[in-house]
């Protein structure tokens, strides 16, 4: 059994891959520190994992601590990095934190990976390093655009960093997974997202008016130049986009990988827009939201949608679910989770 590092294996993407690396034969171990995911996640990951989550309540941005992982565990055949901060917002109001966090510990887990002969990596990127772009959809080959804020500015250096450690160390594989918009969570609805920090995606708002938490909700900007003037986003179902984490370790494993370096979008591939997604989730839920039409979010770029050819023909990854199959598994969960901070 291949055994896979997971650094933030107890966040929303993190966790999900946890279960679906181990649904499919590998062992997977975490690290995370528990600052924006909690503890308790470890509880309904386990449940699901059929064992105990090994975890490392480790800050990746420690090296001593981070070596301490790969001392104990000589048999890591691959790392999956995903352990970030990822707001944008807060990311506008701190940016020394995100660019003090998402470079360093990525630096300390890369050169754990040399020094310790981990030789396979994937790494969570995100479509904010395409920016603004006018080119839709977009594919691997559209250029950067200008950052829209510090967190998308932190995944473009991230990629850059992480091509010139496979240049440096030509035995070195990495995969970079640009993610679109990920929503939804494990049908089971023993584990979804559940940030500590105050969220701003839009699914998990939906589910938060629909509980109650919050009274209303706004949908920001309703004058873009899109079919019913929302804006267009394409919204990956989180247990799809786990599964592509297990494809691109399978893909580096068995050296099927072109360059050192392969991109990928994961996004289904399809532009859905905000108020098509608010109005599956009033349909497939049966529930009426309180929301209101209202300005647009600085920011926000109209629409933003994946090419995803080169995933599915090179990955071999094909999406199951659609927006349906989000806004429903997003709602059993929120109705599903108050055990979490009980
Ligand atoms: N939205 C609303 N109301 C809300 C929240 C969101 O209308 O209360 C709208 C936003 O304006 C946007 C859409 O829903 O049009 C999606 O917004 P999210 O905040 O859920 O996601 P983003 O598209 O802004 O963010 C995604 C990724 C980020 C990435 C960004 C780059 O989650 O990691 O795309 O474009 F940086």
């Amino acid at each position: 059994m291949s055994k896979i590092l997971v650094a933030g294996g107890c966040g929303y993407i993190g966790s999900h891959t946890v279960v679906d690396l181990t649904d499919h034969g590998f062992n997977a171990i975490s690290a995370d520190d528990f600052s924006n995911s909690h503890r308790k996640m470890t509880e309904g990951i386990s449940n699901l994992i059929g064992k105990p989550l090994k975890n490392y309540d480790v800050n990746l941005c420690d090296i001593e601590a981070t070596e301490k992982i790969f001392q104990e565990n000589p048999d890591i055949e691959a790392v999956i990095h995903f352990a970030a901060h990822i707001y944008v917002p807060e990311s506008v109001e701190d940016p020394i934190k995100y660019y003090r966090n998402n470079l360093n510990n990525l630096l300390n887990v890369l050169e754990c990976c040399m020094k310790y002969n981990v030789k396979n990596f994937i790494f969570s990127s995100s479509c904010a390093v395409y920016g603004n772009t006018k080119q839709l959809p977009v594919t691997e080959d559209t250029p950067f655009g200008d950052a829209e804020c510090p967190y998308a500015r932190t995944k473009q250096m991230g990629e850059q960093i992480i091509r010139d450690f496979c240049i440096a160390n030509p035995n070195f594989n990495a995969v970079l997974l640009r993610y679109f918009n990920p929503a939804g969570s494990h049908e089971s609805s023993k584990i979804g997202e559940a940030p500590i920090l105050e969220n701003t995606h839009l699914v998990p708002i939906l589910t938060e008016v629909a509980i109650g938490h919050r009274k209303n909700m706004t949908v920001f900007g309703t004058d873009y130049d899109t079919r019913d003037g929302s804006c267009v986003r394409d919204f990956i179902h989180v247990m799809d986009l786990a599964h592509a984490h297990t494809k691109a370790v399978e893909y580096l494993l068995h050296g099927k990988n072109e360059t050192t370096c392969d991109v990928f979008n994961l996004g289904i591939g399809n532009g859905v827009t905000v108020l098509e997604a608010l109005n599956a989730f009033e349909k497939v839920n049966d529930l009426k939201l309180n929301y209101s039409l209202g300005e647009r979010r600085t920011g926000d770029v109209a629409a933003i949608y994946a090419d995803t050819k080169r995933s599915r023909e090179k990955l071999g990854w094909t999406p199951k679910r659609d927006i349906n199959d989000i806004v429903k598994s997003a709602w059993d969960w929120e109705q599903n989770k108050a055990w979490l901070t009980e």
